[in-house]
C-alpha cells in the first residue's frame, strides 16, 4: 500500500464502526433543530436573504424546480450566489458562507485559483474558448494525467462524468462480448438511462428514480450491497447464465462518495472477481480522481482498473469535466474520426476536450502537485471530523460523523443510510414501502439542518457531506466549528422518524 502523506486520507477507517452507528441513529427519533429555532432559522432567509428570494421566486417560473442543479440547497429557497473563492461563498445579498459544498468536489484548489484563472484568461484572449480541433492542452492533460495513474495510458476527454460513465460500459462490452453491467447498490454514476438504478439508497432498482427510462434502458443492470463480496460474486455466476457480466464499476471510497464506506481491501478483492468471470473492472474516479492523491484512489489502494472514470476536478473546476482512460487495449477502442473503419466505441461532444478545459485541468494538477494539495485538504477534512465528533459527544447527539481525507461526511438523520439489497424483488418492495413515511421525514430533517447551517454560514452538499480543499486552512475550520457548534446547541429529540 502507497499512503506516505501523498495522499488526503491519513488513515483508513474500516467500516464495521460507522455501520453500526448508522444503524443505532436511524433505530432512534430524529434529533433536529428545535421549532423555535426552525422559526428563526426561516426567518432570517426572508430578511437577510431578500434578494435570493425574489431571484428563485421568478426562476420557478422558468426553471424546474427553480434550480438547475441537484446539488443545490433550496429549503426554504435556493439561495442565489454571486462569488465563489477561496474557502467562501457570498450571496447576492452580501452574506458570508465557508463553502464545503465546493461545486460538489471539483474545486479541490479551492474556488477560482488565482493561478489556474490567469492561465485561463490568456488562453481566452489568444485562442478563444473552442477551436473542433487538437490543441496543445489536451495532450498536456493527458500525458499529466498517465504520468499520476499509468493505468491511464489513453484518455479520451468528454463533457462530463455521466458522458464518460456511458463510454466506458460501451468499450467493456465490445472488449468482453458481454452485457450486463454491476454497479453497487446507493452508488451515483450520473444519469445515464442504464445507471439510474438502485439510486441513493441501496435495493431501491427502479423504484426511486428511474421513472421516464423504460425497463430496457435499465434491463442489464444489476445492483449488489454495499461492502458484500459474497454478493458480488453471486450476482456475476448468476450473470454467466444470463450471457455474462461485460463490466464491474464502483466508486472507489464506496457508494455516493463514500456515504456506503468499505473495507480496505474490497476494491482488491472486486476486482479479482470481475476479472475471475471475465468482466472489466472499473473504478469511477469522477469524485476520487486528485482528490484522494494525484495517484487518485487506484494508487490508494493498490489497484490497478481496466478503466478509469473521471469528471469535476479533471477540469480544476471550470466546464466540461468528464473523462475516460485506461489501458490502451481498452481505451483505444474510442478512437476518434469520421470513419474509422475500425469496431470501434463511439463516443462524441462538441465541446468536449475544449482548450479552456483542457488546459484548466492539466494547470489543476501541477498546481496540486506544486502545493500538495490533496494531502492538506485531507488534514483540513482531518480537523473538521474531529472537531465535528467532540461537538457531537459534547451535546450528547446521536450524530455520525467520519471521512475518507477531503470527504467529510456528518449524517444527522440518517435518511440515506437505509438499505433493502436483495435478490428478492418483494423483499425490496415491502420494505421501501414499510420505511416510506421514515425515511421522508428523516429527509425533511435533513433539510431543516442543511437549512441551519446555511443561516449560520456554512454550505453543505444536502445536509450530510462536507468536501474540504487547499484553502481550509485550520483558522476556517475552526471558524466552521463555532458556527456548526451554534447549530447543535439548539438541537432537540423529537418523536419524529421512526415506523409507527
Ligand atoms: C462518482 C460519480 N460518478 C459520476 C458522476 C457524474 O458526473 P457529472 O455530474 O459530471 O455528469 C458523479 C457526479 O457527482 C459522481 O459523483
Amino acid at each position: 500500500m502507497d499512503t506516505e502523506q501523498k495522499y488526503s486520507i491519513s488513515q483508513w477507517e474500516e467500516p464495521e464502526r460507522i455501520y453500526a452507528d448508522l444503524k443505532k441513529l436511524t433505530s432512534q427519533p430524529i434529533y433536529e433543530i428545535s421549532e423555535e429555532e426552525h422559526k428563526r432559522v426561516l426567518e432570517h432567509f426572508d430578511t437577510k436573504c431578500a434578494g435570493s428570494k425574489r431571484i428563485a421566486t421568478e426562476a420557478k417560473n422558468f426553471i424546474p424546480g427553480g434550480v438547475q442543479h441537484n446539488l443545490a440547497f433550496n429549503y426554504p429557497f435556493p439561495i442565489a450566489m454571486a462569488k465563489a473563492e477561496g474557502a467562501y461563498m457570498y450571496d447576492v445579498d452580501g452574506n458570508e458562507y465557508i463553502d464545503f459544498l465546493q461545486a460538489g468536489g471539483p474545486t479541490i484548489l479551492g474556488s477560482n485559483y488565482p493561478a489556474v484563472r490567469e492561465e485561463v484568461k490568456k488562453l481566452l484572449d489568444e485562442c478563444g474558448p473552442v477551436t473542433g480541433l487538437l490543441h496543445e492542452a489536451e495532450l498536456l492533460l493527458a500525458k499529466e494525467i498517465n504520468k499520476h495513474m499509468p493505468s491511464v495510458e489513453m484518455f479520451r476527454m468528454l463533457g462530463s462524468g455521466t458522458e464518460a460513465v456511458m463510454a466506458s460500459l460501451r468499450i467493456a462490452r465490445i472488449a468482453t462480448g458481454k452485457k450486463r453491467i454491476i454497479k453497487v447498490g446507493g452508488a451515483y454514476h450520473g444519469w445515464s438511462d442504464q445507471m439510474v438504478y438502485g439510486l441513493k439508497i441501496p435495493g431501491t432498482r427502479q423504484f426511486l428514480e428511474s421513472h421516464g427510462i423504460p425497463g430496457s434502458g435499465y434491463r442489464l443492470t444489476d445492483e449488489v450491497r454495499p461492502n458484500d463480496l459474497k454478493m458480488l460474486e453471486r450476482m456475476l455466476k448468476i450473470n454467466r447464465l444470463k450471457g455474462g457480466t461485460a463490466a464491474v464499476i464502483v466508486e472507489p471510497v464506496g457508494a455516493e462518495s463514500g456515504t456506503r464506506p468499505i473495507s480496505f481491501d474490497y476494491n482488491k478483492k472486486a476486482l479479482e472477481l470481475a476479472h475471475k468471470y471475465g468482466a472489466l473492472f472499473i473504478f469511477d474516479e469522477v469524485v476520487t480522481g486528485f482528490r484522494l492523491g494525484l495517484g487518485g484512489a487506484q494508487g490508494y489502494f493498490g489497484v490497478t482498473p481496466d478503466l478509469t472514470v473521471f469528471g469535476k476536478v479533471i477540469a480544476g473546476g471550470y466546464p466540461a469535466a468528464g473523462g475516460v482512460g485506461g489501458l490502451k487495449k481498452y481505451a483505444g477502442l474510442m478512437a476518434a474520426g469520421v470513419a474509422t473503419g475500425k469496431h470501434r466505441a463511439y463516443v462524441g461532444g462538441t465541446l468536449a476536450a475544449n482548450p479552456l478545459s483542457s488546459l484548466a485541468g492539466y494547470l489543476t494538477i501541477k498546481e496540486i502537485e506544486k502545493t500538495n494539495a490533496c494531502v492538506k485538504a485531507g488534514q483540513a477534512g482531518d480537523r473538521l471530523t474531529a472537531g465535528l465528533k467532540k461537538l457531537v459527544e459534547k451535546y450528547n447527539l446521536p450524530y455520525v460523523v467520519y471521512n475518507q481525507g477531503s470527504i467529510v461526511h456528518l449524517e444527522c438523520t440518517g435518511a440515506m443510510s437505509f438499505d433493502y439489497s436483495s435478490f428478492c424483488l418483494l423483499k425490496s418492495v415491502l420494505g421501501v414501502l414499510k420505511n416510506k413515511p421514515m425515511v421522508m421525514e428523516r429527509k425533511v430533517a435533513m433539510e431543516h439542518m442543511g437549512a441551519a447551517y446555511m443561516a449560520n454560514g456554512i454550505v453543505t452538499l444536502a445536509g450530510s457531506r462536507l468536501y474540504t480543499s487547499l484553502a481550509d486552512t485550520d483558522e476556517v475550520i475552526d471558524e466552521a466549528l463555532r458556527r456548526f457548534e451554534k447549530v447543535f446547541a439548539t438541537v432537540v429529540k423529537t418523536d419524529k422518524g421512526l415506523v409507527k
